[in-house]
C-alpha cells in the first residue's frame, strides 16, 4: 500500500474475480491480492518486495491471452498493467513511437492512422488487447503474412527486472549490432524475464487502398494447397485467411449476420486482402491470384464492393474464436508449418481427431502457415476428454514438428501448452532456455507456473 497507494491495492472477490482469468478456456485462479501501479519505480519496488520476501508476481496486460499467461497460476501478487495507458511520443520524423504496455493496440494503431503511419500488427483482438500483452505473447494477426509480427516492430524496450532494477534493452534505431539482443528475448517471453514499462516501435506509411475477396472452395484440404501457390504467382497478399466451413457459419451466426449465402457443398474459405497505394497493381494483384485460383476447385468468388463489406467480412473472421468458444467447451490449439506444408497438417488433424474421437473446427493466417485448431467437446465424455484428448494434441504438435513447424505461432505456450514444450524441444534446447530464465529471476519469482513444467 506505501508503494502504490491505499486505493490501487485490491484484496475482495470481485478483485480476484475479474483479474484472476483471462481468455483461456474456462481457467481461473485467484491472485492474493491485485496492484495497480503507474510507474516503473513502483513495479521495481513491488518486484523487489517480492523478491525479498519470495513471492509470485503476475503482471498483466487486458487480459485477453490464449493461452494463460496472465493467470496468477501460483497465487501471490497481480499486477495490473492498465494504467501504463500513454502514447508517450509519436516521432513523425523517424516513423517510430514511443508507448506504455496499457495501450490498447488499436488505440495506437488509429492515434499513428492519424499521421499517416503505419503499426501493422493486429491480433483478433486489437479492439481491447493491450500492446504489452503483445510484446509478451509475440502477437501477430492476419497482416502479419505480408508485415510481421508484434517483434518486427520493437526497437527498444524499457523492462523492470524480477530483481527490481530498470533497463532499457536496445536503442531506438533501425539497424543495431550492439551485443546481445535482449529486445528480441523480451519480446515474446510471455512476462517471465521482466515487466516491459515502455516501448519504442518503428512504424511504416500507411497504404492507402486496399482491396479484399472471399473465395469458397470445395474441398478444404484444396484451399490450403492454394495457400503457397498464391505467393508463388508472385502476390504477398496483407491477409491471407483460412476458415473452414463451420468457422465461417459460426463466426456469421455470432454476430447475426445472415448475408453470406453459402452452398452445402462448400468445405472452406479463404479471405484474401492485398494493400498499396495504388489501384491498378491492386486490381492487376487481384487478376493473379484469380489465375491461380483457377487451378483449383473453387466457386463463386466474392468481391467486396466497399468498406462495409470489406468491414463485415473481416468481422466474421475476427470474431470466429470467440463465436466457436461460446458454442461448445473447447481447447485452442495455435499450430505453425511452413505454409505449404499447411494442407499436410490439417489433413492430419482431422485423421488424428478420427481416431481419438474429437472433432476440430479449423480458422487461421494460411498465409503464415499459422492453423488455429478448435477441439471441440461436442459429445465426447468427460473421461475421453480429460484423459484421451491430450494424446491426440500430442500427436498434432509431432506433427507440426515433423513438418518443420512448431506448437504456437502466435498465443504463446503459457500454462496450458508448458507440458508440450518437450515437442519442439531437446532437453539441452530447454536448459539453455531454462538457463536464462534463472540468470533473469534467480528465486523464479515473477510468472511462475508458466512455459515450462
Ligand atoms: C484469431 C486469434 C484467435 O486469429 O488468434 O482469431
Ligand atoms: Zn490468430
Amino acid at each position: 500500500m506505501q508503494i502504490v497507494g491505499e486505493q490501487n491495492v485490491l484484496c475482495d472477490d470481485e478483485a480476484f474475480k475479474k483479474y484472476g482469468h483471462d481468455e483461456t478456456e474456462d481457467f481461473v485462479f485467484f491472485p492474493e491480492v491485485v496492484v495497480l501501479p503507474r510507474t516503473p519505480q513502483e513495479i521495481s519496488a513491488i518486484l523487489k518486495l517480492c523478491n525479498a520476501l519470495n513471492v509470485p508476481a503476475t503482471p498483466r496486460g487486458a487480459g485477453t491471452g490464449l493461452s494463460g499467461g496472465a493467470l496468477p497460476v501460483n497465487k501471490g501478487v497481480l499486477i495490473s498493467m492498465h494504467r501504463f495507458d500513454k502514447i508517450l511520443n509519436i516521432d513523425e520524423e523517424n516513423y517510430q513511437a514511443t508507448i506504455e504496455p496499457g495501450v490498447i493496440t488499436q488505440v495506437f494503431q488509429e492515434a499513428v492512422q492519424e499521421k499517416g503511419l503505419f503499426y501493422p500488427p493486429d491480433p483478433a483482438s486489437k479492439g481491447s488487447c493491450f500492446i504489452g500483452g503483445n510484446l509478451a505473447e509475440n502477437s501477430g494477426g492476419p497482416k502479419a503474412v505480408k508485415y510481421g509480427v508484434t517483434s518486427d516492430y520493437v526497437l527498444n524496450l524499457e523492462v523492470v527486472l524480477p530483481t527490481g532494477e530498470i533497463i532499457w534493452t536496445g536503442a531506438n534505431v533501425l539497424k543495431n549490432s550492439t551485443g546481445y539482443n535482449l529486445t528480441q528475448l523480451l519480446v515474446g517471453s510471455e512476462g517471465t524475464l521482466g515487466i516491459i514499462t515502455k516501448a519504442v516501435f518503428r512504424l511504416l506509411p500507411f497504404p492507402k487502398k486496399d482491396l479484399l475477396m472471399l473465395v469458397p472452395f470445395y474441398s478444404a484440404e484444396e484451399a490450403c494447397k492454394a495457400v503457397s501457390a498464391i505467393f508463388k504467382a508472385g502476390v504477398t497478399p496483407s491477409g491471407l485467411e483460412f476458415m473452414e466451413r463451420d468457422a465461417l457459419l459460426l463466426g456469421a451466426a455470432y454476430l447475426g449476420d445472415d448475408s453470406l449465402s453459402i452452398p452445402k457443398d462448400i468445405q472452406a474459405h479463404l479471405l484474401i486482402e492485398v494493400d498499396g497505394n495504388e489501384a491498378d497493381v491492386l486490381y492487376k494483384d487481384c487478376e493473379t491470384i484469380y489465375k491461380v485460383l483457377e487451378h483449383y476447385s473453387c466457386d463463386e468468388i466474392l468481391f467486396a464492393e466497399d468498406a462495409s463489406q470489406k468491414d463485415k467480412l473481416w468481422k466474421i473472421r475476427r470474431v470466429v474464436g470467440e463465436a466457436v468458444k461460446s458454442s461448445s467447451i473447447y481447447k485452442e490449439e495455435d499450430t505453425v508449418v511452413p505454409r505449404a506444408e499447411l494442407p499436410k497438417l490439417l489433413m492430419g488433424v482431422k485423421s488424428i481427431g478420427k481416431k481419438h474421437g474429437f472433432n476440430s473446427v479449423c480458422y487461421g493466417h494460411a498465409g503464415d502457415g499459422n492453423l488455429h485448431i478448435n477441439i471441440m467437446k461436442g459429445n465426447m465424455t468427460d473421461d475421453a476428454w480429460n484423459n484421451e484428448l491430450s494424446k491426440g494434441i500430442r500427436e498434432i504438435f509431432n506433427l507440426c514438428v515433423e513438418l518443420g513447424g512448431t506448437i504456437s505461432g502466435e498465443h504463446g505456450i503459457g500454462y496450458v501448452q508448458k507440458e508440450y514444450m518437450n515437442i519442439p524441444f531437446s532437453d539441452v534446447e530447454l536448459k539453455l532456455q531454462k538457463s536464462i530464465k534463472q540468470t533473469f529471476d534467480p528465486k523464479g519469482i515473477l510468472n511462475p507456473g508458466k512455459l515450462f513444467c
